[in-house]
């Protein structure tokens, strides 16, 4: 998934568009470039690496105009490098491209039959030639762009240059997010709001199928059959605070210790504090839901596990959780009956959104548990149920996660009560304890130095095992995960009951084991699991509360006290000593904590 910015300015656009392009840097990070148009003349700078490269570059051969396009890069067709990087350009046309072009190969045979070369190896630079080519046959600017992407097959946000349209650019979008921002006799697009959001807070989202020319005196867009049409304008508050760094060190840190405030602003939205009942927005009926099925990607997929152990514990409503990637191809047995929710912190991951689509095709009832509000799952549920955690930047997802967990558990108290299954007493018990959730994350947070301690010695481990059981085995699934993606040590999570049937052969005196144990309805047999890696050698890291502490069998290398709670909310608190040991093991390690290698923020490709 790859970062786009265009601007039509009235003053020099080189630094803005450099400005944009770290903002989008978490979309994908392996190469960046601009390209700038004055007099009808477009001239471009590219580089491999960081946005800090193409930096250097500009330093060494300044640009100056006052229109422009910019491109951060995560590599889909053709290697990171300079050659690869966008900008492309084919005669007069020069774009930049997030997604993928799925027919690039024939529509690029057939363009070298007519004597086109190409210097890539992406698909980005085959629709350029396109639109070029539609241009040598005499079409206008917008005719020539049109007829291309009437021709294209796959996903594409697009900015392009016209050599001699000065003072113009033009968009598009099909399967992967563009805005169009409003400025004062300026004129912009973007990724995503963030991407303009140093410019202007006017932000149009354009939908599938839209595209559009901005230049000084606005925007025409048009939809997928060529017509003009009018979408509208919001003000959207993607103010620069919400996407600094503040006195961390990554974003990730930042993103791990605004937790109690994003949890706390997600129970909110799903509680009224006045009655202390369940408030799920959206309408729906759980009482008449006969099924849940939920789809995601990654750690969202984590959260929906949690979800399904809440809701089925809770409310006796059967829920099913599958991987996106494999639902979506698996021909499912689907009932209308159902209640599909996805769950994604972008709302973009093109297996999520296709596996949600699968589901609306087979007329269920379509919900999005998601980040970003105007996202394309948004836009295509019959129900958003939002997480407010604020914008998360760091690829490795924490804050979005436990904002995921709480939406999902105050489903699981909402579902209890419409199905008659607890009480308005217990319904009450519940929120109430869903309204401790922010202050005992806050108090797990504060574990971080006995984290930061252990870090030293998991950071020195070749494999990791994460073991839990209940909500604790989607745990041991997210903290292996967590670890796994930004230190690049090798880590499984697994049910702890599962360690007998094969993972025990891994354990040996250097392997640590991370167990995690709230006092709950487990304890006894994880602290079981516990002697029996002890009894092999294994070094054991034991993440309980202060009960189970008390309890703990005696031989672990190190235990760890999280908050006591209420086993409703132990997947929130449990979160924390997770996400920091991950977050101090990278540090130590020299990693990249906020952009790990061959990741990105939002997998908008399949
Ligand atoms: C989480 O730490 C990972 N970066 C990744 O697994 C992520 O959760 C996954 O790609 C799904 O993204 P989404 O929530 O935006 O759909």
């Amino acid at each position: 998934m790859c970062g786009i910015i265009g601007i039509v300015g009235k003053t020099p656009v080189t630094d803005r568009l450099i400005e944009s392009l770290k903002r989008l840097e978490y979309r994908g990070y392996d190469s960046a470039g601009v390209a700038v148009q004055t007099d009808g003349v477009v001239d471009r700078r590219r580089a491999q690496g960081k946005i800090k490269a193409l930096e250097a570059v500009l330093d060494a051969s300044p640009l100056r105009s006052q229109v422009g396009i910019g491109h951060t890069r995560w590599a889909t067709h053709g290697a990171p490098s300079e050659r690869n990087a966008h900008p492309h350009t084919s005669g007069r046309v020069t774009l930049v491209h997030n997604g993928i072009i799925e027919n690039f190969a024939e529509l690029k045979a057939e363009l070298q039959k007519e004597g086109r070369v190409f210097e890539s190896d992406t698909d980005t630079e085959v629709v350029a030639a396109l639109i070029d080519h539609y241009l040598d046959k005499g079409q206008a600017p917008l005719a020539a762009f049109k007829m291309a992407l009437d021709r294209l097959t796959g996903a594409y946000a697009l900015a392009v240059l016209i050599e001699g349209r000065d003072n113009f650019i033009m968009g598009a979008r099909k399967g992967s997010p563009l805005v169009v921002g409003t400025g004062e006799g300026e004129m912009f697009l973007g990724s995503d709001a963030l991407a303009v959001g140093p410019f202007t807070s006017k932000v149009t989202y354009l939908e599938e199928g839209d595209y559009v020319a901005i230049d000084h005196d606005g925007a025409e867009i048009f939809d997928v059959n060529g017509m003009p049409v009018e979408r509208p304008m919001k003000v959207v508050s993607a103010a620069a605070a919400l996407v600094e760094k503040g006195n961390y060190r990554h974003f990730m840190e930042k993103e791990i210790h605004d937790q109690p405030e994003g949890v706390q602003r997600t129970v909110s939205a799903y509680i009224d504090p006045i009655t202390s009942r369940t408030a799920v927005p959206g309408g729906i009926d759980f009482a008449a839901i006969e099924r849940i099925q939920i789809v995601a990607c990654g750690t969202s997929y984590i959260a929906g596990m949690v979800g399904k152990y809440l809701i089925e514990q809770l409310a006796d409503l059967p829920v099913d959780v599958e991987i996106a990637s494999e639902f979506r191809y698996r021909s499912p047995a689907l009932r209308p009956g159902s209640l599909a929710i996805a769950m994604s912190q972008s709302g973009e991951t093109a297996d999520t959104l296709a596996a949600l689509r699968l589901c609306k095709s087979r007329g269920m009832r379509t919900a999005a548990v998601v980040n970003a509000q105007e996202s394309t799952m948004a836009r295509e549920v019959d129900v958003v149920w939002p997480i407010h955690c604020g914008p998360e930047i760091g690829v490795a997802s924490t804050k979005a996660f436990t904002a995921q967990v709480t939406v999902l558990t105050a489903i699981a108290v909402a579902a209890a009560a419409a199905r008659g299954r607890i009480d308005t007493a217990e319904e009450e018990r519940l929120v109430k304890v869903m309204l401790e959730a922010p202050r005992l994350v806050s108090e797990a947070i504060g574990m971080e130095d006995a984290v930061r301690a252990v870090a030293v010695d998991i950071a020195k481990a070749r494999d990791v095992l994460y073991l839990g059981r209940g909500t604790m085995s989607a745990l041991a699934l997210e903290g292996a995960l967590k670890l796994k993606e930004i230190s690049y040590i090798h880590a499984e999570g697994y049910a702890a009951g599962e360690l007998k049937h094969g993972p025990i052969a891994l354990v040996d005196e250097d392997t640590p084991i991370i167990i995690l144990a709230p006092y709950d309805s487990y304890y006894e047999k994880s602290a079981s699991n516990m002697s029996e890696v002890m009894a092999r050698g294994g070094q054991v890291v034991f993440i309980t509360d202060p009960e189970g502490a008390r309890h703990a069998p005696a031989g672990a290398k190190v235990v760890m006290t999280a908050p006591a709670s209420d086993p409703l909310i132990a997947p929130l608190i449990m979160s924390a000593p997770i996400q920091l040991l991950a977050y101090h093991v990278a540090v130590l390690k020299g990693a990249d904590v906020d952009q790990p290698r061959n990741l990105a923020k939002s997998v908008t490709v399949e």
